[in-house]
């Protein structure tokens, strides 16, 4: 046990300036510095251990700023707040989520908890964590947070199974990292749990096919079926949020460019007609001959993957799917080519492959790395083929998350309600909470619209009257 705290300790990135030791009185005795050293470490990580793992805490303050900022922006999830301090719905449910720790997930956790729930956070992607964010959910708000922007894979296992330590009862995934561990290593913690929320397509797709092989053993409510997620943060908060993270990370004009978009779902239709709002000329990919057909009728080229890697000068992937850029297609790409995802997973592009088609590499700035084939020609790589939205800029603008996470929320109030009747599968939310999620974000706009009157209301549940 100590063992692993130590090697824990050693791994972990804690706020401790290991380097200030060194200054001090033992400069000439390594043996005993590097002790003193790791006691400090250890000393740290136990602490931290009950609170949370953070870059560095004293972040907390302008993390608290941006939160307070968001919150500005998310108007459904305040009432839901308003609601849950006066009928305590999680009082006493032990939570843990494992979503990418950004402004809004900040309001959704203290949204849950101050509807009673103790809840503990990890990150959903190794590079989406805004530090500040995860300083002040530790300091300020009091909800323990395992997450570090960079961390490596053994550090983003171990904040996972930190929040799986809480011993939940309600799990919160984006992507199903987090239900995937519990029914893989952590499997003694599945009794207690009464259910989770999904938030992703990726994560949706993974709890189906445990759902089809029979290893699924909680219900879990894909909160992205809801047409008050998918419609909304899928495709305008994707949109906008790739697009200006392409921006931020390159300052690139993007009027003018060939902007290669594979995948026209629910994401690949936002960052399409985002860039194409920017001037640039949209070439749609799909394997899909519907959704190809929907893009090309709404003015986009549509044509396959190998070619369109010829011609464009972006590339951004949206597909939840493997190796969408392959070898092959790399090899065809023109110098100065940009590449970027912002599926789910970092496996949309072919990176092992890029890297052994490059005879070198160098970070030329931050978040875009630099190869350069065996012929002179450089393609870069944004975000190390992470979800570039939220490694390259801040994710989606509060006011989509709004309606996302007040799915979140309700989500995790019904399924408290209903958990019983509900079988280890894959559910929906029911469609009058998302009609009504929907009503409060226009009513939060100022926007009113029609009612049906009787007669209508008549007519449309009748079949007598016709031509
Ligand atoms: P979707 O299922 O609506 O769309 C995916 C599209 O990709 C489909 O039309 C499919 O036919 C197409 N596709 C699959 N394989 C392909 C291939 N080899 N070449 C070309 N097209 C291919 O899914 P959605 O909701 O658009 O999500 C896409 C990904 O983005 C998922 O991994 C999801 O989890 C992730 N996502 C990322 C967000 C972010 O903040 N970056 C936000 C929401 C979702």
């Amino acid at each position: 046990m100590l063992q692993d705290v130590i090697k824990a300790s050693l791994n972990t990135r804690i706020s401790i300036q290991a380097g200030a030791l060194d200054k001090l009185v033992w400069k000439n005795d390594t043996i005993v510095q590097s002790l003193f050293s790791n006691i400090e470490r250890i000393t740290q990580f136990m602490t931290t251990s009950t609170r949370g793992d953070v870059k560095d805490i004293s972040f907390a303050p302008r993390g608290k700023d941006r939160i307070e900022w968001a919150a500005k922006e998310m108007p459904v999830l305040r009432l839901i707040r308003e609601r849950f301090i006066k009928d305590q719905p999680l009082k006493g449910i032990r939570m843990s989520g494992c979503l990418h720790i950004t402004t809004e997930t900040a309001n959704l956790a203290i949204t849950l908890k101050a509807g009673g729930a103790d809840l503990m956070l990890c990150a959903s992607n190794p590079l989406s964590t805004q530090d500040d964010v995860a300083s002040a959910l530790v300091s300020e708000y009091g909800i323990p947070t395992f997450a570090i922007k960079g961390e490596d894979e053994q550090t983003y296992y171990r904040h996972i199974n930190a929040v799986l330590d809480h011993k939940p009862n309600m799990t919160m995934d984006d992507g199903c990292d987090l239900v995937s561990t519990l029914h893989t290593t952590r499997t003694e913690l599945i009794p207690a749990i009464i259910g989770g929320m999904e938030e992703t397509t990726t994560g949706v797709i993974r709890l189906r096919s445990m759902e089809t092989g029979g290893v699924l053993r909680f219900p879990v409510l894909a909160v992205n079926e809801s047409d008050t997620k998918h419609l909304f943060d899928n495709r305008y908060g994707t949109g906008q949020s790739s697009i200006d993270a392409i921006i931020r990370s390159t300052n690139i004009l993007l009027a003018g460019r060939t902007f290669v978009v594979f995948g026209y779902g629910w994401c690949g239709r936002g960052v399409a007609s985002r860039a194409h709002g920017m001037g640039a000329n949209v070439i749609v990919t799909e394997i899909d001959p519907t959704r190809a057909l929907e893009a090309v009728m709404d003015g986009y080229r549509v044509m396959p993957g190998i070619e369109a890697a010829a011609i464009g000068d972006i590339f951004i992937t949206v597909t939840g799917n493997v190796n969408v850029i392959d070898r092959t297609h790399l090899e065809r790409m023109k110098n100065g080519a940009l590449i970027a995802n912002s599926g789910h997973f970092n496996d949309e592009i072919n990176i092992p492959e890029l890297e052994k088609l490059a005879t070198k590499k160098r970070r030329i700035r931050d978040f875009v790395d630099e190869y350069t084939y065996a012929d002179g020609r450089q393609v870069h790589l944004l975000a190390e083929g992470r979800l570039v939205n939220l490694s390259a800029a801040e994710g989606h603008p509060a006011s989509v998350m709004d309606m996302s996470f007040a799915n979140q929320a309700l989500g995790s109030e019904y399924m408290l309600a209903h958990a019983k009747e509900m079988q280890p599968r894959v559910y929906t939310l029911p469609a009058e909470l998302d009609k009504e999620i929907a009503r409060l974000k226009l009513h939060a706009m100022g926007i009113r619209i029609d009612t049906l009157t009787p007669e209508q209301e008549k007519y449309l549940n009748s079949w007598e009257s016709g031509t």
